[in-house]
């Protein structure tokens, strides 16, 4: 594929840093998911993972590239140190993709090379024109990124990236990795790189920013003004410690203000022409996506995709809005996917309305995801009188987002009340097809039916995040449950939904504890030697 410098390249990071923040582990087939959801919003790249960290991120990597990376879809992308053992990792991985790139990185500053490389200058050079050549032996399209570019001395900075363009790379990337630096700051060092870096006109250049100080979407917006080309950003802004950039807010500035930043791309401002290659209609939906997945809520007043984002609550703001929309909105809520939450369905509606609704609101199921979908709607139906576009939204997410069904929840039933103890009884069928019952006193109903369910599943674990959050308001809306439990270092998440919260609470419980319970037969089948290793 083609990628045409006259607009803004995004490379979107989210399985790659987002995955990287704390607690965001996603198996292979979640991967596979949100990287279709990024292929349909129309990213650039997707950098997949980093194949040489483990076998699952080898594992995703090589799938995506398989399924996603196909022709006319995005590039695929995988990370590696500037070692040879990390390079030959991604490009193995990346081998059936239809556009691989391999971006590799060493960090540059001098508080890096003492401290954690403990190697000179003149070795990370001479390292950088290496690795990059060992790289552009098995893709054309190579990314080199100097870690902690913004703390590196500019001089030994611009020497780095000559040699990096001269070795081959096609794409220089200028990370803030500890988000240190400010808008007018990191403005200047893209455009000192412009002017000092010998062959920077045969490279795109890059940023990738974490947002520490919360400036990171600020500092790429000025890096776009200085000749920037590819913003490195991921949903939802998730990414090592305070995140990166988020892609929502990059893409939505860029589109709300295009004829401020159209002189910028050498385009007359009235120009039309979208900024990005992004369907800006996608971005709720894959905000939801990844937060539903990774177990990473979205807090409520986040720019773009927070539940508060679109709402209107003072009583002038209000009167103003229903005057003229634009005395206090500067984009319009369905530019970003989200429907009016208007009433679509009853208890009476048919299968076809069911499926034709969906389609509309742009989810294509599976006969075998539908079918489950619809029984889900009959049931949410039965108790609620109207259906809204984001009661199905949260349905069928719900039904099909769901990790591999190991142990099913048959039945949960509490007793509580001020006067009384709260007890839960659980049924579970486990993963041999037994049916196990059992009961629980605990400090609330859904303490009971926790610890309830725990003596069933029997693996030990800590519930270390709960939230409930309501889909529409009123007093029959769906409540969506969230739930993040850890065993030893790693991190589970679930996600429900019910109009019974209770029940949505116990769904996300074994929801996660698949997930665990997944790892761990996954971790125990990798310590056993396969057939073909033992003949060799
Ligand atoms: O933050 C960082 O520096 C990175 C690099 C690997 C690009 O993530
Ligand atoms: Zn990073």
């Amino acid at each position: 594929m083609k990628i045409n410098p006259d607009r803004i390249i995004i490379f979107d990071t989210t399985l790659r840093d987002g995955e990287q923040s704390p607690g965001a582990t996603l198996n292979v087939e979640e991967k596979l998911t949100i990287a279709r959801q990024l292929a349909k919003l129309g990213v650039d790249v997707i950098e997949a993972g980093f194949p040489y960290a483990s076998a699952g991120d080898f594992e995703a990597v090589n799938k995506i590239a398989e399924q996603v990376g196909v022709e006319g879809g995005p590039i695929i992308c995988a990370l590696a140190r500037a070692t040879y053992h990390d390079i030959e990792a991604a490009a193995q991985a990346l081998k059936p993709a239809a556009h691989p790139r391999i971006h590799t990185f060493i960090a540059t500053s001098d508080i890096h090379l003492e401290y954690k490389l403990k190697k000179t200058r003149a070795e990370v050079l001479a390292i950088t024109e290496e690795m990059v050549s060992y790289a552009k032996s098995f893709v054309d399209d190579v990314e080199f990124s100097p870690e902690d570019a913004v703390r590196t001395e500019p001089a030994f900075l611009y020497e780095v990236l000559e040699k990096a363009i001269a070795a081959g790379a096609t794409t220089v990337n200028i990370p803030d990795t500890v988000g240190y630096t400010t808008p007018s700051e990191f403005g200047a060092l893209i455009r000192s790189i412009k002017e000092n870096v010998r062959n920077i006109d045969q490279a795109i250049i890059s940023v990738h920013g974490h947002n520490d100080l919360g400036l990171a979407v600020a500092n790429f917006l000025e890096a776009i003004k200085n000749g920037a080309r590819q913003l490195e950003c991921t949903i939802n802004g998730i990414g090592e410690r305070a995140g990166n950039a988020a892609l929502e807010e990059l893409v939505m500035a860029l589109h709300v203000r295009r004829q401020y930043f159209n002189p910028f791309l050498g385009r007359p401002p009235e120009s039309e022409e979208p900024l990005t290659n992004i369907d800006t209609r996608q971005i709720y939906k894959t905000s939801r996506l990844v937060s539903n997945l990774t177990g990473i809520l979205v807090q409520p007043n986040k720019a773009i995709v927070g539940a508060n984002a679109f709402a209107h609550e003072s009583g002038i703001h209000q009167d103003g809005v229903l005057k003229n929309r634009l005395t206090y909105e500067i984009m319009d809520a369905q530019s970003i996917g989200l429907t009016e939450n208007k009433i679509v369905l009853g208890k009476h509606s048919g299968r076809h309305a069911f499926q034709t609704r969906l389609k509309e609101l742009g989810f294509e199921l599976s006969e075998n995801e539908l079918n489950k979908a619809f029984v889900k709607f009959k049931a949410v139906a039965d108790k609620k009188k109207e259906i809204t576009d984001w009661d199905l939204e949260s349905i069928v997410n719900d039904e099909i987002q769901q990790p591999p069904e190991l142990f099913r929840l048959e039945l949960v039933q509490v007793s509580c009340g001020n006067h009384s103890r709260p007890t839960a009884t659980v049924t579970l069928r486990t993963p041999s097809g037994e049916e196990l019952t059992d009961a629980a006193i605990g400090t609330g109903p859904v303490d009971a039916v926790y610890r309830a369910i725990n003596r069933v599943v029997n693996v030990p674990n800590e519930l270390i995040e709960f939230s409930v959050q309501s889909v529409t308001a009123g007093i029959d809306a769906i409540g969506e449950v969230t739930i993040r439990l850890r065993h030893g270092e790693r991190i589970f998440s679930g996600h429900a939904a019910n109009t019974d919260i209770i029940v949505a609470s116990a769904h996300a419980y074994v929801n996660a504890l698949n997930r665990l319970y997944a790892a761990l037969q996954k971790q125990e089948a990798d310590k056993k030697p396969t057939t073909a290793a033992v003949a060799q």
